[in-house]
């Protein structure tokens, strides 16, 4: 959502912050816009569309000085008015984020004297940078000053016309600064500055940062400080597509890797898997797939405990009554760790007394930081904005902290514990199996169907979820999932002839249930992909694609289950030519509400 690149030094500042934009492409946007400093005049050039479009308007100008936005549309349309950067007086700034006031604000503004062009938020939030700066002509003061005044989330890049100086701060929104031998970058995430520097320092809230060409100063309530920088672990090429056609393909190529690496840090730090057996209540709380993996946490935590764990969408938790006190568990989960609505659920966590457990991949993101306690799932930069790599990491983490309480509590033996653990140890290996598989067949059998269904139930359920998801994110076929039982209570009325069904059954206990939803859909005509556990017997007759996932423990077969539902998103979407790493509409971190 929204990408923000900004640079002051010696170099060209143009081809800079547009390589830096195209970096976050992944979070997905749909107008850009530069602003740099040309004959002492600040030079504002945006566009609707890609990137490349922007590009056909830039000149040969140089410029040392350049701050650049890729905007994904909130207040307003798409088109080239409402692109950033915004422009209002003495004052240029580009903006991620909602300003929620700005219409109280807009009005004031508008009573000043002041007009507008647009319909953003950004537009007001530039005019009011103006107004004070205007009555204070002082720069820090009228930062200082429009942080008390603005209310929703910003990261914004402020220069003003009669200084080259980016000034930088943010509320909710990330940014990072970072020195490198070619000059000072601003940028919403790391990959936009990789090829210059892995050293970076992390914007605080209630922090001003001062970005001149040769010298970067920190600030916080009007007072100097010093920052520690922060260095970016993975390599350049974590960042990169490395031959692979796609970011997609690589990310969901790349997770027996990232799973083996994980299970060994965590099997050799088992004391780093929260204890979580004295918790009377646990809450988990997400957005999208990271929901999606909550989901199974449950199956896999219930398994153990004797009470419900309550999983909820973060948009909904935090606007509804959790029943919270000082012995429940709020488990958050976030590839990102900056979506701003579990960001505030686990604000209203915290507030109710509850203890909060992160699990997250960006390394000191926001979650990462408030979050009484944090896993890091280590899956590395993930780019395409359908996370494959990320999720997957996520139900393995949930999966060894139900591990971790079947043990703590007993429920598991010792004999149990090494069965579970070689489980464990062979996903990588399974999946690397799943990933040679050929899904061509059944790929040109739904690519061009407008409705498929997923069924299944508990487990399989969730990762049915989880598939139809990844299906529509990236091929736009309207995909509905219901639990296997449930579907003939009025959708099955629009199962025909050929409507592909993707049916899972990999939970022994309800296998045969699950088959029998199956045969009924069967029965009216589906096409029916069955993913079932490979020793789990069924007739030819009620499939028409098969697909066998290794039998193993219900904590690690989810894992399994969902890596040919990636690939045949991804060969679905291929196959109807989609920008499948960044799908319409979508942004891979979601920084407003
Ligand atoms: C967006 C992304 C999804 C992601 C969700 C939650 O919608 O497109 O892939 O699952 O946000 O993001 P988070 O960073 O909190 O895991």
């Amino acid at each position: 959502m929204c990408g923000i690149m900004g640079y002051n030094g010696n170099k060209n500042a143009i081809p800079i912050v547009i390589n830096g934009l195209k970096s976050l492409e992944y979070r997905g946007y749909d107008s850009s816009g530069i602003a740099y400093f040309f004959n002492n005049n600040i030079k504002v050039i945006k566009e609707k569309g890609r990137i490349s479009e922007l590009e056909k308007l830039i000149s040969d100008d140089k410029s040392n000085l350049c701050i650049g936005h890729t905007r994904w549309a909130t207040h307003g349309s798409p088109n080239r008015i409402n692109a950033h950067p915004h422009n209002v007086g003495s004052v240029t700034i580009v903006h991620n984020g909602i300003i929620e006031n700005y219409h109280e604000l807009k009005n004031k503004l508008i009573k000043d004297g002041y007009k507008f062009k647009s319909e953003t938020d950004t537009e007001v939030a530039c005019a009011l940078i103006d107004s004070i700066y205007q009555k204070k002509k002082d720069k820090l003061k009228t930062l200082i000053e429009i942080q008390t005044i603005l209310k929703g989330s910003y990261a914004f890049l402020i220069i003003f016309n009669d200084e080259k100086t980016i000034y930088a701060l943010r509320h909710g929104s990330p940014l990072i600064i970072a020195e490198s031998s070619i000059g000072n970058l601003i940028a919403s995430d790391i990959p936009a500055i990789l090829e210059y520097t892995k050293e970076y320092y992390l914007l605080e809230e209630g922090e001003i940062a001062e970005i001149k060409e040769d010298n970067i100063i920190f600030y916080q309530e009007g007072k100097e400080i010093k920052k520690d920088k922060l260095i970016f672990e993975h390599d350049l090429s974590s960042a990169k597509k490395e031959g692979y056609s796609h970011f997609m393909l690589k990310e969901i190529y790349e997770q027996p890797k990232v799973i083996d690496n994980f299970l060994k840090y965590y099997f050799e730090n088992f004391n780093l898997i929260p204890d979580i057996r004295n918790y009377k209540k646990i809450h988990i709380v997400a957005c999208g797939s990271a929901y999606h993996a909550g989901l199974l946490g449950k199956v896999f935590l219930e398994e153990y405990l004797d009470f419900n764990v309550i999983v909820e969408t973060s948009s909904e938790y935090r606007y509804s009554k959790p029943f919270i006190d000082k012995d429940t568990l709020v488990i958050l989960i976030s590839q990102s760790g900056e979506t701003a609505d579990t960001l505030a659920a686990m604000r209203l966590a915290k507030e109710k007394g509850a203890k909060t457990l992160g699990i997250v991949n960006v390394i000191g993101s926001s979650l990462a930081r408030e979050c009484d306690d944090v896993i890091y799932i280590n899956a590395g930069p993930e780019i395409a904005v359908a996370t494959t790599k990320a999720y997957t990491l996520q139900v393995l983490t949930l999966s060894l902290i139900a591990f971790k309480l079947g043990i703590n509590l007993n429920k598991i033996t010792k004999e149990e514990q090494d069965i579970i653990k070689n489980d464990y140890l062979l996903i990588s290996k399974e999946i690397k199996k799943l990933l040679k598989e050929d899904y061509q067949d059944l790929v040109n059998k739904i690519y061009k169907k407008e409705h498929i269904f997923f069924i299944g139930r508990l487990m399989d359920y969730y990762s049915c979820l989880e598939g139809s998801l990844k299906l529509k994110e990236i091929s736009y076929i309207h995909s509905e999932t219901y639990p296997a039982g449930e579907l003939k209570h009025g959708t099955i009325s629009l199962i025909e002839d050929n409507t592909p069904i993707i049916g899972i059954a990999t939970d022994d206990n309800i296998y045969e249930k699950t088959i029998s939803n199956i045969k009924e859909v069967k029965a009216r005509g589906a096409y029916v992909i069955l993913l079932k556990r490979n020793d789990l017997k069924v007739e030819e007759t009620v499939y028409d694609k098969l697909i066998n996932i290794p039998k193993k423990n219900n904590l690690v077969m989810p894992i399994i289950t969902i890596i040919p539902l990636q690939l045949i998103a991804f060969e679905v979407a291929k196959k109807l030519g989609y920008d499948i790493d960044k799908p319409r509409n979508l942004a891979k971190s979601v920084t407003v509400e």
